[in-house]
Formats: C-alpha cells, sequence, structure tokens
C-alpha cells in the first residue's frame, strides 16, 4: 500500500474546490462602464457590443440603479458630445455630457461610485486625444503631417478632471497618454480643495485592435493618423513599466494596464513591480470576442466571462473595467 500522493483529492468536491481556490473574482471588484449620448428617453445597444447600450442623461440613472442591484459598486463614464471641435470644448462644460450624467446617476444613486474617464477624444473634431497642431499645407482633409502638443493639452485634461470632480465624481481616470498629465491633474485637484480624490492612471495603455468596438460606441476614432505616438507599443513591456512608475511618482493612486487578455504578462510584471492598487481594463474587444463566439455557440458565454475574469485576477489585477460587470455580478 502506503503513501499516494494525489493532487486530484483537494479537487474531489465541489465545496472543497471553492473553499481552495487561489484566485477569486467577486461583483464588488468590477467597474462597469457607460457610454452617454445626447438626446432623452435614449437607451439603445451598440451594434458591435450586444447588450451594451448607449444611454442618456434621463435614462442613466436607472441604469445605474440595476448595476447597483446586480451588487456591482462602480461605474466608469464616457461621453459622446452633442458637437465636437477642435479644442474639446465638451470635456469641461459646466453642463458638459458627462458632468450631466454624474449629477444623474449621483440623484438616483447616491452610493454609487462613480468615475470619470478623462480623455478629449470623444470631444474632439479629429478625435485624437490631445491638441493637434496641423500642417494645412498638405489639405484639410489629408492631414499627412500632425503633431499632438502634449503641454497645452495637459491644461484641458485638469480642467476636464476638475469639472467631473465638481459634477460630483468620486475618482477620476486619465486615458489619453499624455506625458504629465497625472501631476497636471493631480495639482489642479489639489488646487481646488479636492485632496481626497484618488486618480486612476491609465498607465500602461497599448495601441490596440481591440479598442474597434469602443471607438464605433463613442464615436473616437481619430479621423487621420493614429494613436501611435502617444500609446504604447505592443512589444514593450520593460516600456510598460516605465511609463508606470512615472505616473507613480506623479501621484497615481491606481495603475491601469489596458487591454488586458493580451497583456497578462503585463499585469503581471507590474503587480511585482508596484504596490499601488492595480486597475485591468477588459476593453470592448475583448468583450465582443467573448459575446459573438457564444452567439454563434462556440463558447460558453458564462463559463468564459468568468474564466477570462480569474485570468485578470490571478495575473494580478485588484480592480477590473469590464461591459461584462452587471451582467455576470449575479453569476459570480
Ligand atoms: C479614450 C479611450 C479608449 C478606450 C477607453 N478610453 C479608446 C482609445 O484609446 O482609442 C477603449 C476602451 C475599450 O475599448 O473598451 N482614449
Amino acid at each position: 500500500m502506503g503513501m499516494s500522493i494525489r493532487p486530484r483529492r483537494l479537487r474531489s468536491n465541489a465545496v472543497l474546490r471553492r473553499m481552495v481556490a487561489e484566485t477569486r473574482v467577486s461583483a464588488d471588484q468590477l467597474i462597469q462602464p457607460a457610454f452617454i449620448v445626447p438626446g432623452s428617453g435614449v437607451k439603445e445597444e451598440i451594434k458591435s457590443m450586444p447588450g451594451q447600450c448607449r444611454f442618456s442623461v434621463d435614462t442613466i440613472g436607472a441604469e445605474a440603479r440595476e448595476i447597483t442591484k446586480a451588487g456591482v459598486p462602480a461605474m466608469i463614464l464616457f461621453g459622446v458630445p452633442e458637437k465636437k471641435d477642435e479644442k474639446a470644448s465638451g470635456a469641461y462644460a459646466k453642463d458638459g455630457i458627462v458632468q450631466r450624467a454624474i449629477a444623474a446617476i449621483k440623484e438616483a444613486v447616491p452610493e454609487m461610485y462613480v468615475i470619470g474617464d478623462v480623455c478629449l477624444c470623444e470631444y474632439m473634431s479629429h478625435g485624437h486625444c490631445g491638441i493637434v497642431d496641423v500642417d494645412r499645407s498638405t489639405g484639410l482633409q489629408v492631414h499627412k503631417s500632425y503633431t499632438i502638443k502634449n503641454d497645452e493639452t495637459l491644461e484641458l485634461l485638469a480642467k476636464t478632471a476638475v469639472s467631473q470632480v465638481k459634477a460630483g465624481a468620486d475618482m477620476v481616470a486619465p486615458s489619453d497618454m499624455m506625458d504629465g498629465r497625472v501631476r497636471a491633474i493631480r495639482t489642479a485637484l489639489d488646487g481646488e480643495g479636492f485632496v481626497n480624490t484618488p486618480i486612476m492612471s491609465y498607465a500602461a495603455k497599448y495601441a490596440s485592435s481591440f479598442y474597434g468596438p469602443f471607438r464605433d460606441a463613442a464615436e473616437g476614432a481619430p479621423k487621420f493618423g493614429d494613436r501611435r505616438t502617444y500609446q504604447m507599443d505592443p512589444p514593450n513591456v520593460r516600456e510598460a513599466i516605465k511609463e508606470v512608475k512615472l505616473d507613480v511618482e506623479e501621484g497615481a493612486d491606481i495603475i491601469m494596464v489596458k487591454p488586458a487578455l493580451a497583456y497578462l504578462d503585463v499585469i503581471a510584471r507590474v503587480r511585482d513591480e508596484i504596490d499601488l492598487p492595480i486597475a485591468a481594463y477588459n476593453v470592448s474587444g475583448e468583450y465582443s470576442m467573448i459575446k459573438a463566439s457564444a452567439a454563434k455557440g462556440w463558447i460558453d458565454e458564462t463559463r468564459g466571462t468568468i474564466e477570462v475574469l480569474t485570468s485578470i485576477r490571478r495575473a494580478g489585477a485588484d480592480i477590473i473595467i469590464t461591459y461584462f460587470a452587471k451582467d455576470i455580478a449575479k453569476a459570480l
């Protein structure tokens, strides 16, 4: 006879499996994104993101109630403004679309933790995340030669963050990837007395094909060029650590890696090197990928989703931003 070593003993019973699970996903670690559009009574499905809707300011309160009821404590908001221009005026307008949505959510569900995504691309006529200096000699349609004016953009980002917090946002999340924006936003918030408002920085944000459905949902695709001068190059991980460390020095409270799935190694590296909480963004393309194959009956949506969220937690993320939040919370 003798002693038999059998690792599978720990897997023999469902209760035991749960007790010894090394990683858990729970609803209170999830953030639900939402897109806010002009108009009233709007709740329209986004074609490229089945099950996700765009909401107007008057319908987002009811949605926030459902999200809370599901057990999800937080939302992050993206706005699609009525008008876009070359200064992104809609991003920091007192009655801007996101500012009004924040107030509506806080009125409907005061306990909802509301995060403002701070970026300019949805509000810029050209769709870039910063102020663009265009060489007009190439013609307005072509824009073969342009540069993003990093430092001039910082002021607008800081204004946007302050206006969101004034509207009631609990936290701001800069997603623009301009250099120095965390410090600029921190300084502006402190100057207005918002010393306790945290910044969740999209610190390692890659130039990814997985943002495709989002750009459709938020109408934020660049009209010319791409985001490769300010978003990170997929092959690089040392560069990610460098970007993350800069954001930590500038005062970020939470560090984000985005996207999540193709960058699980980046999450793990950041976890090793940084002692702050880490958020991972399970982005639009990662959502639509599961939705599309589940619709064809090729994979089980609920199991697949939980498996994916578990992998992101196992890699080292504390918080997950995911379009699945409301729907998967019940299954967790
Ligand atoms: C804005 C922003 C983007 C996403 C979040 N904030 C798009 C982009 O950078 O092109 C993507 C989110 C997703 O795909 O779900 N800069």
